[in-house]
């Protein structure tokens, strides 16, 4: 029995999916501890490709058990969707294989309007966010006005006259600023018929995890978003609204830091960015290469990712906050046609040697990279199956990436397949 945590490194859209993926044949339960359906998580099973917004990619194994945690912002009509289209795939969701926290918070239509609202007055310093209501959801949850599962599927009455009150609250604003108003009725309506799929799915997942762990099974956590999305350790106020780090998934699922033997930073080979905020790194070039070789477009929204070379500074802070024991090299074959490939061991401002990223958004703007030139491979990694067989300088590229982070690479992309991962 082990338990394993996966986190982004970066700015989310690292390659998780895949690692979950690849680590859920090890585990029993796959947990999903924060968040919501902003994540976009692909899984390449044959030729078949699975998105991943709410429900753990763990739940396209068999006999895999998945929990959405109570640290998860759950959007209840997008996640009967996402079960409704899994089950056209195939893939049949039942509290057998899913269950929900009964204290997970509801992403609510309001929430997703709010968080319209917000990005369209913010003019030229919004967020980029995904549009799925997620900060909103959140500020409530904080603000100790959230609805969570068990209100929707507990009560349905008292719900229901909450509902009404925070709706009229809402219009208010709404119509002051000119936005159409919201139906409470219809509202009530959409989600009390979801209520009723829902409450069997609805559980006490702190419970069910630690008779796991009594059982001496194995959970594997799956992070969404990335470091640099962290509300505290990203680049604030460019982040998202949850802790998406490490200690997230313990408190986004009830599961003590004792109880996690391992930490996985998946980090792309180069580094990439969707929506607004600081990118020391950021190479148009490289961006436009990748996007018409029809790479690195948004799994969740479709945006194009700004991207960049990979970036030390952040994989180094990354590796320091989560406890990362390994880390997973995602995209290596992203970089197989690169005759150089530049990496940023640290950053300059104002004369100053920056080892580590700084707090403050503007700061992180000025902060000049210093890069170390290292030489390409040129030659196609893509049917690599050993960390043997790939090429001198690729090994030497991810050596350097253990050097200046001090963790070691225990997972080499390499595709986007399931068998695409060389493991050392
Ligand atoms: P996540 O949000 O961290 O799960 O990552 P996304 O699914 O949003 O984006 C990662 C993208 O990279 C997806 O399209 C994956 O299919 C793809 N991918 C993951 N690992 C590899 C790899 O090693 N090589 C290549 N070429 N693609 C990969
Ligand atoms: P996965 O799990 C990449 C980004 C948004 C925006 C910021 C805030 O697939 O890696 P939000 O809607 O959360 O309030 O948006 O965070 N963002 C992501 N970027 N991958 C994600 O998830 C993301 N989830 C949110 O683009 O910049
Ligand atoms: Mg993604």
């Amino acid at each position: 029995m082990s338990n394993t945590i996966v986190i982004g490194a970066q700015w989310g859209d690292e390659g998780k999916g895949k690692i979950v993926d690849l680590l859920t044949e090890e585990a029993d339960i796959v947990v999903r501890p924060q968040g919501g359906n902003n994540a976009g998580h692909t899984v390449i099973i044959g030729d078949k490709e699975y998105i991943l917004h709410l429900i753990p990619s763990g739940i396209l194994w068999p006999g895999k058990q998945c929990v959405i945690g109570n640290g998860v912002v759950m959007d209840p009509v997008a996640l009967l969707a996402e079960i409704d289209g899994l089950a056209e795939k195939n893939i049949a969701i039942t509290p057998d294989n899913l269950r929900i926290s009964d204290r997970a918070h509801l992403v609510m239509p309001f929430h997703r309007e709010m968080d319209a609202y917000h990005e369209a007055s913010r003019g030229s310093n919004k967020i980029g966010t995904t549009k799925r209501g997620i900060g909103p959801t959140y500020g409530d949850k904080i603000d100790r006005i959230g609805f969570r599962l068990h209100d929707l599927v507990g009560d349905p009455v008292q719900f229901s006259e909450r509902l009404f009150e925070r709706v009229e609250a809402c219009n208010g604003l709404f119509e002051s600023v000119g936005m159409e108003k919201l139906d409470a009725e219809v509202i009530g309506k959409e989600l009390l018929a979801a209520a009723e799929r829902l409450r069997p799915f609805c559980a006490n997942t702190v419970e069910i995890l630690h008779t796991a762990m009594r059982e001496k099974r194995s959970l594997l956590f799956e992070g969404a978003q990335g470091t640099y999305l962290d509300i505290d350790q990203g680049t604030y106020p460019y982040v998202t609204s949850s802790n998406t780090t490490s200690g997230g998934a313990c408190t986004g699922s009830g599961v003590p830091p004792q109880k996690i033997d391992r930490v996985v930073g998946v980090t792309k080979a180069y580094t990439t960015r969707v929506g607004e905020g600081p990118f020391p790194t950021q190479n148009d070039d490289l961006a436009n290469r990748f996007h018409k070789l029809g790479r690195e477009f948004g799994a969740t929204t479709g945006r194009k990712r700004r991207c960049g070379w990979l970036d030390l500074v952040l994989v180094r802070y990354a590796a320091m906050v989560n406890g990362f024991s390994d880390l997973a090299i995602t995209i290596l074959d992203g970089l197989d046609d690169c005759p150089e490939i530049p990496v940023c061991t640290h950053y300059e401002l104002d004369g100053k040697e920056l080892r580590l990223p700084p707090a403050c958004a503007k700061e992180f703007e000025r902060a000049i990279p210093v890069y170390t030139n290292l030489p390409g491979w040129q030659s196609d990694t893509t049917g690599c199956t050993t960390y043997d067989e790939l090429p001198e300088n690729a090994r030497a590229y991810l050596a350097r990436i253990e050097k200046e982070t001090g963790t070691p690479v225990s997972m080499v992309g390499v595709g986007p397949a399931r068998d695409q991962t060389i493991i050392r």
